[in-house]
This record gives C-alpha cells, sequence and structure tokens, in this order.
C-alpha cells in the first residue's frame, strides 16, 4: 500500500466540515486581508479518517507483534492505564490550580513517589524528570551538589563502563564532569582491577546499570559500590534495566546511592512514536535534601476527622527544578495504575517472567547465533549478527529481513563492545508462541544467510521505500518523517516476501527504519521520491 499526499486526494468542492448558516448579518473583512486563492485540500471526513488510518497502518506497533528492541523494554501498555488517565478528574486538571482543589493527583503523585521508593529501596523520590536521560542528569548533578556541600569540589570524575548506554557519558559531561570508560572483564561485569585504578580522591562516582546492557548482572556489583563508596564517590545506577528486577532485588540494597527509573519501560506507559516519557529519581537518606524541587509531601497531618493536606515541598539543598510544573502527570498516572494492577506480587512476577522469556528465546537461538558472553542472561540477551561462514552478512542485514517477515528488528550495534550487535528484550507480555514464531523467523533468516545471502542484503522487500546504503545514499539527501510515493520498481518474488504482502506498485506493511531511541520510535524516509 502507498499513500498520497491529502493534496493528491483533493476533490474541489468536497468539504468536511458544514457550518450553519449565520443568525447575524456578515460584515465584510478589509479588501487586503480577503484571499482569492487558498490551496489547501479539499476532502471529506471518511477521506482525512481513511488517509491517517492507513497511514497509521504503516507503522508497527507494539499493539501488533513483538517489539525486542533490546534496553527499551517494550512491554504492552495496557488499556487500563489509558482508561484511567482519561478520567476528567485527571485529564482536565490544570497545574496551576490552588492545592486544596487538586489534592486527588497529589495523593497520587505522593503515593507513586512512596511505591518506587519501596521498590528501590531508596529514602526520597522526585517524580520531575521527563526521561531517563534527564534523571541521570538530575542524578549526577545531585552527586554534584553532595560533594560541593562538603567542600569536595575535586570529585569530578565519572567512571562509565563500557557497556553503558550513550547517555550516561553524555549526562556526566553535560553536568561538568570528566567521563573515564571503564572496560568489561571476560564475563562481561565492570573489570574490578582497572576500578581500583581510579578509585581516588577525584573519584566523583560511577555510573552502573544493572543489569547491563548485556542482559547481565553484575557478579561484582557489592564490590563495585564498596570500592566507589570506600574512594568517597557515590553510585548512580541507570535504573533502565528495572524490569529484572522490580521485586526481587532493590538497588538501595546494593549500594547505589541515587538511580532513575524510566516509568515507560518498566511501568508500562508508552514510549514509541516520540510520546512523553517519564525518569524519576530516587536516592539514599543522605541525598534526600538535594533532590529536585517541589517533591510531593504531607503538609498537613490528617486525623481520624480529616485526610492529610498534600502539597509541594523544597528539600533544603536541592539542586532546583529540573522540569516546568509537576512532571508528566499523565504518564505518572498509567505508572501508578500499573504498579495498583499487579500489586507487590504480581510485579515480582512480571520480573520473573522477564527473565524467562529472555532465557527461553536465548535457548532456542543457541547454536545459530555467536554469543559473546553466553551466561544465564537477566531480561534481554545480545548475540553477534555475523557469521564466519557467511561473510558480508551483517546484523543490519537481519534486521532488514526480519522486517519482511513483518516483525520489529533488535536493537542494532549496541552495546558498542559487542561486534555487529542484536541486542534482544522479549519482555514479559510475549507469550510463549510469539516467542517461538520469533525464534523461528530469526533461525529461518539463519539459514537464509548462509544459502540466499541477497534475500538479507536486498531486504526489506516489501517496505515502501528500500533501504538506504552508505553507498547508495547521496549525500544531498536528507531524512524527514514523511510519506511520498515511490516507484514500483521491486520484483515480485514470494521467498523475498514471505508475508506475502500485494506488491502491486510498492506496498508496505512496514516503515523504512525505526531509530534506536527507546524514547522515539522515529519513522525516517527519504523526502524526496526514492528510486533504490
Ligand atoms: C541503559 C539505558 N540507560 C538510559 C537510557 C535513556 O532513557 P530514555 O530513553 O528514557 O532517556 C536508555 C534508553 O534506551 C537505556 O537503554
Amino acid at each position: 500500500m502507498t499513500e498520497p499526499l491529502l493534496c493528491e486526494l483533493s476533490v474541489p468542492g468536497r468539504r468536511g466540515v458544514r457550518f450553519p448558516k449565520p443568525e447575524v448579518p456578515l460584515a465584510d473583512l478589509p479588501k487586503g486581508l480577503v484571499r482569492e486563492h487558498l490551496p489547501m485540500p479539499e476532502l471529506s471526513e471518511v477521506d482525512v479518517v481513511r488517509h491517517f488510518t492507513r497511514l497509521s497502518k504503516l507503522n508497527y506497533c507494539i499493539d501488533q507483534n513483538i517489539y525486542p528492541l533490546g534496553s527499551c523494554t517494550m512491554k504492552y501498555n495496557p488499556r487500563i492505564n489509558e482508561e484511567v488517565a482519561r478520567l476528567p478528574g485527571f485529564a482536565a486538571l490544570h497545574p496551576l490550580q490552588p492545592i486544596e482543589t487538586v489534592q486527588g493527583a497529589l495523593y497520587l503523585m505522593y503515593t507513586l513517589q512512596e511505591m518506587l521508593k519501596e521498590i528501590g529501596g531508596f529514602a526520597g523520590v522526585s517524580l520531575q524528570p521527563a526521561a531517563g536521560a534527564h534523571g541521570e542528569l538530575t542524578g549526577i548533578l545531585i552527586i554534584r551538589a553532595y560533594h560541593e556541600s562538603r567542600g569536595e569540589y575535586q570529585r569530578t570524575k565519572v567512571l562509565i563502563p563500557d557497556s553503558a548506554h550513550g547517555t550516561n557519558p553524555a549526562t556526566s559531561a553535560m553536568s561538568g564532569m570528566q567521563v573515564v570508560e571503564i572496560p568489561s572483564d571476560g564475563r562481561g561485569n565492570v573489570d574490578l582491577n582497572a576500578l581500583r585504578q581510579h578509585c581516588d580522591e577525584t573519584l566523583a562516582g560511577i555510573m552502573l546499570t544493572n543489569p547491563n546492557t548485556l542482559g547481565l548482572f553484575d557478579e561484582n556489583v557489592l564490590e563495585v559500590t564498596r570500592l566507589v563508596h570506600e574512594a568517597g564517590g557515590q553510585v548512580y545506577g541507570d535504573g533502565a534495566n528495572m524490569n529484572a528486577l522490580v521485586g526481587i532485588v532493590r538497588p538501595g540494597d546494593l549500594g547505589i546511592d541515587v538511580l532513575h527509573y524510566n516509568l515507560h519501560k518498566t511501568f508500562s506507559t508508552p514510549h514509541g512514536g516520540g510520546g512523553p516519557g517519564s525518569g524519576p529519581v530516587g536516592v539514599a537518606a543522605h541525598l534526600v535534601d538535594f533532590l529536585p524541587a517541589p517533591i510531593v509531601g504531607i503538609i498537613e497531618e490528617g486525623d481520624d476527622e480529616s485526610a492529610p493536606l498534600y502539597g509541594f515541598i523544597t528539600p533544603s539543598k536541592s539542586i532546583g527544578r529540573v522540569k516546568s510544573f509537576w512532571g508528566h502527570f499523565g504518564i505518572m498516572v498509567r505508572a501508578y495504575t500499573y504498579l495498583r494492577m499487579n500489586g507487590p506480587q504480581g510485579l515480582r512476577e512480571v520480573a520473573e517472567a522477564a527473565v524467562l522469556n529472555a532465557n527461553y528465546l536465548l535457548a532456542k537461538m543457541r547454536g545459530y547465533y555467536h554469543l559473546p558472553y553466553d551466561r544465564v542472561c537477566m531480561h534481554e540477551f545480545v548475540v553477534e549478527g555475523v557469521w564466519p561462514d557467511a561473510p558480508g552478512i551483517h546484523a543490519l542485514d537481519i534486521s532488514k529481513r526480519l522486517m519482511d517477515y513483518g516483525l520489529h528488528p533488535p536493537t542494532n550495534y549496541f552495546p558498542l563492545i559487542v561486534h555487529e550487535a542484536l541486542m534482544i528484550e522479549p519482555t514479559e507480555t510475549e507469550s510463549k508462541q510469539s516467542l517461538d514464531e520469533f525464534a523461528r523467523v530469526m533461525i529461518k533468516i539463519y539459514e537464509e544467510a548462509h544459502t540466499q545471502p541477497e534475500l538479507l542484503k536486498e531486504a526489506p522487500h516489501v517496505t515502501p521505500v528500500a533501504a538506504w546504503t552508505r553507498s547508495k545514499r547521496p549525500k544531498s539527501w536528507c531524512c524527514a518523517a514523511g510519506w511520498r510515493r515511490c516507484p514500483p520498481n521491486r520484483p515480485k518474488r514470494p521467498d523475498l516476501n514471505p508475508l506475502g504482502v500485494e506488491l502491486k506498485g510498492v506496498p508496505s506493511t512496514q516503515p523504512l527504519f525505526i531509530s534506536r531511541s527507546c524514547s522515539r520510535t522515529i519513522v525516517l524516509r527519504e523526502t524526496r521520491n526514492a528510486a533504490l
């Protein structure tokens, strides 16, 4: 299916809206302001609805199929979250309303803070940060403020394991810190010898992701936090992978001092298509005073007769505000609903099932794909997308071919320490059937790579625009979100087109290219007609 632009669908005289006849005399507009010609598309309501519905079908979403984007926790977002977030009592609030009129919302925020404290093993939580990366920046600013409050201005060095997400060094550098990379050892843990070398009086802290982005629980985590604390540093925990831990391990108990949660990952709030995220930060007791202001607290205790009064509190040494108003409230409502629906036991089962699903898939793919660190994994795992006996095939080719089978590719080329990485996170919301199907296709692609490698090289075959390759893409091309027709130049071969998508013209079921950012799933297309 290709989709014309609205102006191409336009039919002169067609209308989507009819205004009632005015009941007052018409007044003439000033001549200079009146236009003779207004080139707007002329369409009926149904034309427009169908246009956008067709466009929506060109995209890929978790409601359609497995979305195994590693490090992103693309789990199914239960519909009840949406229903609750749309209740007028939440959706119609204004952020400037007096606190007496928004006690329900403040109660929800307060309770969410308390629940996140309990889940993470922390003494305080701020709901302000708008994403994981924003939480990281907040956390590093808190660590910096803590050292400065003790007069330790020389503590500017932040250690970052080489498996870390790019936002870790970025947020440290943005906070004015000096970033030092720490290698991983042969089992994928932080290399303790390298860590020891950097534990000195300039150490501000370490940013640790556990389980790390290899999907492995760091076996030396207690030693890492001990060494850093002994040197006077602080431990930042990147909580993007909390889906493996909720209800089982509390990062605070491991010695983590600050951690961000990704509500849009672990707690099932939407994070495709550029929707708002939320990255609350939890801190240990000695950092509570540095939390960004305001946090929600009880400003007047209740008694048998009356409920407590909730309001906003500014911690005494606060780093200040990091977000306008109160954060992404709609996302908080969804996460709160998810937490309430699951309860403590349900949350533990979520993490157990996430780990089980990943290990099940790993076991099915073992023997076909090389595992650089062959250990029991947590909620995700990383394989190499290359084989010595399939020269010329890369991880990207495997991902492109997956799109022909109607499946979303895993994360590509991350973590950076794995050659041709494919990072796979099935999440707990996938059934055994969908895991079996994903494994079946991955094994099929393995076979194709060895027998018909051109199927992978030339993939995707059923997208509106074929793949860009560095060699084919002229420098002058730019990419942007947009939809244009492209010429019907694809061959009709069933082996190229395993879904049997209608290949008249240039049909599509899948987007051309999905960016790796988990907060932003962007469908990128060339703005001019492509003729690849
Ligand atoms: C390990 C890790 N840390 C941090 C982030 C940043 O989170 P966000 O996308 O919410 O800014 C991500 C996102 O992919 C991640 O995977």
